[in-house]
């Protein structure tokens, strides 16, 4: 898919108040720091689209941008941060958990994972909340050049081997790096396939 325009729509912390148009939406979650703000701006190709920052707990609420004229991309806040307070933690926490199992338009929750790390209970109870919910979700493996590819594929194995504890089946996994640009192209493939199913149902 090639992007022809984006531009950003607003900054919410209520699920009403969210961009209306029946478009297909797709959401970006994951821990504080994972990189969220880092792939948009990296599949978008706009350097400062959405907020990076050292600092964990930079996005603090949902950021809605609108892409090629014919569907929402969203930028969730980071669940997990230790840092911020506990009353902060259950704000971000209701408004993910009103937006992920309310919001219509929602097509495809990318959920965002550190390759680097081991699987962590917080990601692996979120990916639990979400298949007991039936959201549509697909993983991504974010920072993959901070490690070499055989390390990545060996993170990986291991992450899925913990997933299939629980799991049926692996859920649909990419692999991307905001400095190389892996995964851009198979994650807006992705994405313009479901855009295209989206269409389809939408007309029958
Ligand atoms: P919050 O909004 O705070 O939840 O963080 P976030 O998930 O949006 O992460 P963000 O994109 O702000 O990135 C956090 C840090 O990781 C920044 O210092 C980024 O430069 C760095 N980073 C993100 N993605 C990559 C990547 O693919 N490769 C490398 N090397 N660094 C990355
Ligand atoms: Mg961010």
């Amino acid at each position: 898919m090639e992007i022809k325009s984006v531009s950003f729509l607003m900054s919410n912390t209520q699920l009403k108040a969210c961009p209306e148009k029946a478009l297909p939406e797709y959401a970006f979650i994951g821990r504080s720091n994972v990189g969220k703000s880092s792939l948009i701006n990296m599949l978008m190709q706009r350097k400062e689209l959405a907020k990076v920052s050292g600092k964990p707990g930079k996005t603090r609420l949902i950021n809605h941008f609108i892409v090629n004229d014919n569907w929402y991309l969203a930028d969730l806040p980071g669940y997990g941060y230790a840092k911020v307070s506990k009353s902060d933690r259950a704000v971000f926490h209701q408004l993910i958990t009103r937006y992920i199992l309310n919001r219509q338009q929602l097509v495809c929750l990318f959920v965002l994972i550190d390759v680097r790390h081991a699987p962590m209970e917080i990601d692996l109870e979120f990916l639990e909340y979400l298949g007991v919910n039936q959201i549509p979700f697909a993983m991504v493996f974010t920072k993959s050049d901070k490690i070499g590819p055989k390390a990545v594929q060996d993170r990986i194995k291991n992450y899925n081997e913990v997933l299939l504890k629980t799991w049926e089946d692996i859920p649909q996994q990419f692999i991307s790096s905001a400095t190389t640009g892996e995964g851009r192209e198979e994650i807006l493939d992705y994405i313009s396939e479901l855009n295209r199913l989206a269409k389809l149902e939408a007309t029958s």
